[in-house]
């Protein structure tokens, strides 16, 4: 385990005793900083620990400043970082086993270094209880997610549409007494609202227009290429859709099938606009579950020469956003709904079900 280490000048003293106990734990990353005499800003550290422990470069972080309080408050700022000051050590455990806090902050000037050692270790050696504790993580993750930007430049965003329209569709297609026409009409409205928003910085350019009574400056589409490529079969119920909105997008399709053996999914079917490489394509399937065939679908487009890729799903389960994010960490991903989890089965928790079944009455 790589546990990321930092602190500004209040938390220095305590830094030392913390990476001693550490050290015979785990691997420690020194984030800084290394001398007690200069203040140093808390954000800088704070955010740098915070990074490692996003991005996966560490497992977990410590972070120690006067009270703990600044420490957390800068790193809660990044993407899936859960930090709270824990001076005592029932904090420290109910951090971990209710909030799953993944940094844990100090203060130096709250707490000497005598009484850290057990605050850490309860931290490190408590579980996570997960159960309706999780349930409330994903509603933190999910408002985390609807945040329309990313910490790094690199890195693709998951936009969540809470628009009330949207919201209010996806509640009548979970409904599983909603019938298959309104099912498949519905799918259909909430594909076309969410890329009427997705599409909203298409460039423009101006142009003439002679109206009945005067010429006047209008503006148009600059003519952006577009592709819609719906992954088989439930993709397809979102693509027409799309298409009553952007009429001029090309339609690639892809078909996957999970080998039984190795459960990984399988091409069977690809076809793509040859100019593929100069369009910018939405992957839609509207349920993102495990991520596997949405990231398979993604890495057949890039292999053929797609550049700039999106996701667009109508209900995601964190798992499948992680999956798709690690495999493919500069694709933005638009969904209408982000839930809970996935069940044994591998269906998103509570979902709507199996989509495609849904559309098409095969169930
Ligand atoms: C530094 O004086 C102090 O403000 C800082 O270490 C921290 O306590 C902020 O929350």
């Amino acid at each position: 385990m790589i546990l990321a280490v930092g602190c500004d000048h209040a938390g220095f003293v305590l830094k030392a005793a913390v990476t001693g106990f550490l050290g015979g734990r785990a691997e420690v990353m020194d984030c800084g900083v290394s001398r007690e005499e200069e203040p140093f800003d808390y954000p800088d550290i704070a955010l740098k620990v915070a990074r490692e422990v996003s991005e996966g470069r560490a497992n977990m972080g410590v972070l120690m400043c006067g009270t703990g309080i600044g420490m957390a408050v800068t790193a809660n700022k990044i993407r899936g970082v859960r930090a709270a000051a824990c001076n005592d050590v029932e904090s420290a455990r109910l951090g971990k086993a209710h909030n799953d806090l993944n940094i844990l902050t100090l203060g130096g000037r709250v707490i000497t270094p005598d009484p850290v050692a057990p605050s850490l270790d309860t931290w490190l050696s408590t579980s996570f209880e997960g159960g309706r504790h999780l349930v409330r993580i994903n509603r933190i993750a999910a408002a985390e997610a609807s945040v329309l930007s990313s910490d790094s430049p690199e890195s693709g965003r998951v936009v969540v549409f809470n628009h009330p329209l949207v919201q209010h569709k996806i509640s009548i297609i979970r409904d599983k007494n909603t019938s298959v026409k309104e099912f498949r009409e519905l799918v259909q409205e909430i594909a076309g609202l969410m890329v009427y928003e997705i599409t909203r910085n298409l460039p423009l350019s101006e142009i003439e227009v002679e109206t009945p009574v005067a010429m006047t400056t209008a503006w148009t589409l600059a003519g952006k290429k577009l592709a819609v490529v719906p992954v088989l079969r439930a993709g397809l119920g979102m693509v027409d859709g799309i298409l009553q909105l952007i009429p001029n997008a090309k339609v690639g399709h892809i078909g996957l099938y999970r080998d039984p053996e190795t459960l990984n999914p399988v091409e069977y079917y690809c076809k793509l606009p040859q100019d593929i490489g100069e369009r910018d394509i939405f992957v839609l399937d509207p349920m993102l579950a495990t991520g596997g065939s949405a990231a398979a679908a993604i890495s057949l487009i890039r292999a053929r020469g797609g550049q700039k890729v999106s996701l667009v799903c109508l209900i995601a389960a964190p798992e499948g956003i992680k999956k798709v994010h690690e495999l493919h960490p500069e694709v933005d991903i638009f969904i209408a709904a982000l839930d809970g989890r996935l069940n044994d089965h591998g269906y998103i928790v509570p979902g709507l079900g199996d989509a495609g079944d849904r559309l098409f009455g095969t169930k």
